[in-house]
Order: C-alpha cells, then sequence, then structure tokens
C-alpha cells in the first residue's frame, strides 16, 4: 500500500523556514512538523535530555544526530495515531548527509515518499535583519518580527496573548555558527536532492505573502494526486 507523501523544506537560518511552513502547511493538507520547534519545547523540561539539548541549542550547533532522529519518529509516530494526517511538511530535517539517509531509511520502512525537496534561497545579509529583529511566542511558537511581521498589540502573540521573547540562540555569535554550519553541513543536501530530482528553487527574499503563493503554487500539483 502507498505510504504517506512529506515534503522537505531547506534553507538558512532565517531564510523562513517556520513562517512558510506555518501558513502552507495547512493549505497542502500537510502537518508542519519542525525539530527546532520540538527542541525549544523539550528545553522546557527540567531533565537530562533537556540539558543536553540546550547544551548544543544555546550554542547554536546541531543537536547529535541519533536524538534529532529519536525526537523527530517520536512526532512522526504521534502524527500517525491521527487519521486526517496525509504527510509532514519537514522544517530544520534533514540537515547533514547523515540525516538524509536516516530519513531515507524511515521513509522506506514506512513505505512514504519525498514529494518535493524546497530551497528558499535569501542573502546573507538579508538573513541578518530578519534573525535580529526576530521574536517568537514561548507559549505556542508563532513566529514574529519586529518591522517584517509584527504582532498587532504591542509585543504580545495574536494568538495567545502570550508576551513575547527573543529566541535564546538568535545571538550574533549563536547566529554566525548556525549561518556557518549551514553552509558546511546542510548545503550540500541540495545537491543530494537535486540529483535525485526533488529539488525546486524558490525566491526567499519576496515579501512573506509572495513566498507562500509561490510555495502552494509549487507543491499543490505535486500533492494533488496523493492517495
Ligand atoms: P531551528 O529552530 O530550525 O532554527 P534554524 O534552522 O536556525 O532556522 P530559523 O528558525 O532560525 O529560521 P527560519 O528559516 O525558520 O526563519 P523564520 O521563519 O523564523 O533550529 C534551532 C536549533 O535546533 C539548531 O541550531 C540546532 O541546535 C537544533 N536543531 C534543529 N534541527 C536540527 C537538526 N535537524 N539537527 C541538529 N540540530 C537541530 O524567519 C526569521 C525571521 O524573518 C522572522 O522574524 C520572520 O518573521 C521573518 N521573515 C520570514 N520570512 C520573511 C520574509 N519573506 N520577509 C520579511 N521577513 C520575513
Ligand atoms: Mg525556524
Amino acid at each position: 500500500m502507498a505510504g504517506r507523501c512529506h515534503v522537505i523544506l531547506i534553507g538558512p537560518q532565517g531564510s523562513g523556514k517556520g513562517t512558510q511552513a506555518a501558513r502552507s502547511a495547512p493549505r497542502l493538507g500537510l502537518r508542519h512538523v519542525a525539530t527546532g520547534d520540538l527542541f525549544r519545547h523539550l528545553m522546557q523540561r527540567d531533565d537530562e535530555l533537556a540539558r543536553e539539548v540546550r547544551w548544543y541549542y544555546d550554542r547554536g550547533a546541531l543537536v547529535p544526530d541519533e536524538v534529532v532522529l529519536r525526537v523527530l519518529l517520536q512526532r512522526l509516530d504521534e502524527l500517525e495515531e491521527d487519521a486526517d494526517y496525509r504527510g509532514a511538511l519537514l522544517d530544520g530535517y534533514p540537515r547533514t548527509r547523515a540525516q538524509a539517509e536516516a530519513l531515507d531509511a524511515v521513509l522506506r520502512e514506512r513505505n512514504d515518499c519525498i514529494a518535493a525537496v524546497i530551497h528558499l534561497a535569501v542573502p546573507r545579509p538579508v538573513l541578518i535583519e530578519r534573525l535580529g529583529g526576530r521574536l517568537i511566542c514561548p507559549q505556542c511558537g508563532a513566529t514574529y518580527h519586529r518591522q517584517f511581521s509584527p504582532p498587532a498589540v504591542d509585543l504580545r502573540c495574536d494568538r495567545c496573548g502570550t508576551s513575547l521573547t527573543q529566541r535564546s540562540d538568535d545571538t550574533p555569535e549563536a547566529i554566525a555558527r548556525r549561518l556557518e554550519t549551514y553552509e558546511q553541513q546542510t548545503a550540500p543536501l541540495l545537491d543530494y536532492y537535486r540529483a535525485r530530482g526533488l529539488l525546486i528553487e524558490i525566491d526567499g527574499a519576496r515579501p512573506i505573502d509572495a513566498v507562500t503563493e509561490a510555495l502552494v503554487e509549487a507543491l499543490q500539483p505535486l500533492l494533488a494526486d496523493r492517495p
């Protein structure tokens, strides 16, 4: 029996993966699965795993592959309990060649497929500007920007009213390290998926609405004839 079809979103820090996944997943009948969000949720706990993840996260370093895979699989298993679940929009996974191969193995086992891999391309100066102004809701994870996507009421989440904060990894040092890690470890995945004919390039430097429309337009036909 054919399984589910997933979409992978790849782009540097600040390219808008979280912003675009939250807006487009419901329109595409996909569930937004962000490893960064799973870690931010997990770090609210006070146990050894939370402390281990925080050590990497706050430095802007990658969390070890086996920990990421364990947390991701737990989320995918939870989603499979949901009768309406037809596939995930993966934001922030995979980020290394080892993670891409682990994902291939997991999908093979489940008889699932990758419908497409989106590359959100954004020049570095724009990324720095976006990350410097980013605000997030610590309660529901919604993302804002002081200038480009401000909340309706000053510094409060539109969805749940919680006071917005800056992410603990949006420091200049952690931003620099994340961008460097992206270039070294994640950008090579673009060739990995391009060679399989799965890569779609989207210009992520445009306004938020324009990027969402381009993404939905590119993906809708590919997902239309899902089982
Ligand atoms: P994660 O949370 O995934 O962070 P990231 O990859 O660093 O990416 P960001 O969330 O910073 O950027 P984004 O592309 O989502 O941009 P956003 O939409 O917020 O990961 C965090 C950490 O978790 C990692 O460093 C690592 O430690 C760990 N981790 C996660 N996954 C892992 C993995 N697979 N392996 C190992 N470790 C892992 O947008 C940014 C800002 O710009 C916002 O303010 C937004 O409002 C604004 N904006 C967005 N789009 C536009 C636009 N078009 N125009 C104007 N403003 C815009
Ligand atoms: Mg994000």
